[in-house]
């Protein structure tokens, strides 16, 4: 018997869903009217230039083939809610949360452009490039199928694979105008979840990114994510935001952003760092 069913049977069909907000402060609802939660999220918005990209992208959602993919996700998103990566299917509050960083890196405002996103998920920030002209790929694990199926239903291309430390990414991915790295996990080691990467590896995965997939003049963004680890409300890595803006970076600290407006690869001089093909080899 599926898991889904088992579940329903042991808290009968009228289970409630917990309603309590993830660690993020949001409710999602995945199952709800594509257009009820547009609505609602848009307000919001304080800012034109973001509201301006969220309505675009709003627009691009073919509202049938979403309509599918809740019906799809319906029994697994009433089994576990909003903790689930079926929270990504809620699609206005990852817009919103998106264009923000759409506007941070003025996605409305660049010539057309390629865009790498690593640890794309659900896509949905390549989604508002993609609506703005920009060409777009998204490179992530082949699970959970939520996130494909997200980017298959915004027509974004998805190179399936993982960041593993010291590992060349695949060649096929090539070199971009701007690569995205958002939220990301692939820090935690696998070996111990408890582990996440230092400054000397970031650094040295850093200049591989640099000298392997972009292009120049070019631009690297790196938000971290605090969601994983031991307790899972673990602190950003400051030292790597301090060394960012030691080299340039423009960074925000509120979310532990950083942008890298690059005419050349990135160079950390002061780190001692195995270079990226090298690592745990001498
Ligand atoms: C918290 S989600 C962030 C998704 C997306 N960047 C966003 O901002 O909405 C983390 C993402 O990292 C991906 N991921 C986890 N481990 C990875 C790895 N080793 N290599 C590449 N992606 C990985 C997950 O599949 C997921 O898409």
């Amino acid at each position: 018997m599926a898991t889904v069913t088992k579940l329903k049977k042991f808290f009968g069909k009228k289970a409630k869903r917990p309603a309590r907000p993830d660690a993020d402060g949001v409710t999602y609802r995945p199952l709800r009217p594509l257009d009820e939660r547009i609505d609602s999220w848009r307000v919001a918005i304080d800012d034109d230039r973001q509201r301006a990209m969220y309505d675009r992208v709003a627009a691009t959602v073919d509202g049938d083939a979403y309509a599918a993919l809740q019906q799809k996700y319906r029994d697994e998103v009433e089994v576990s809610d909003e903790l689930a990566v079926t929270k990504y299917l809620d699609l206005a509050p990852w817009f919103m949360i998106h264009s923000r960083l759409a506007r941070l890196l003025d996605i409305d405002k660049r010539a057309r452009c390629s865009i790498l996103d690593i640890g794309a998920g659900g896509g949905q920030f390549l989604a508002i490039a993609k609506a703005h002209g920009h060409e777009v790929l998204a490179f992530d694990q082949p699970h959970p199928p939520v996130y494909g199926d997200l980017l298959k239903l915004f027509e974004i291309p998805r190179i399936e694979g993982s960041v593993k430390l010291g590992e060349k990414l695949p060649e096929e991915i090539g070199r971009y105008d701007l690569v995205v790295i958002n939220g990301q996990v692939f820090d935690v080691q696998p070996n111990d979840r408890t582990q996440r990467w230092d400054v000397p590896q970031w650094a040295s995965f850093i200049e591989y990114l640099c000298d392997e997939h972009l292009t120049y003049p070019g631009t690297l963004f790196i938000g971290l994510n605090k969601s994983a680890g031991p307790t899972g409300v673990e602190d950003f890595l400051w030292p790597l935001v301090d060394l960012a803006e030691s080299h340039g970076a423009a960074v925000e600290r509120k979310r532990a952003t950083m942008v890298f407006d690059l005419t050349e690869p990135l160079r950390f001089d002061e780190v001692d760092y195995e270079p990226w093909r090298e690592i745990g080899t001498r």
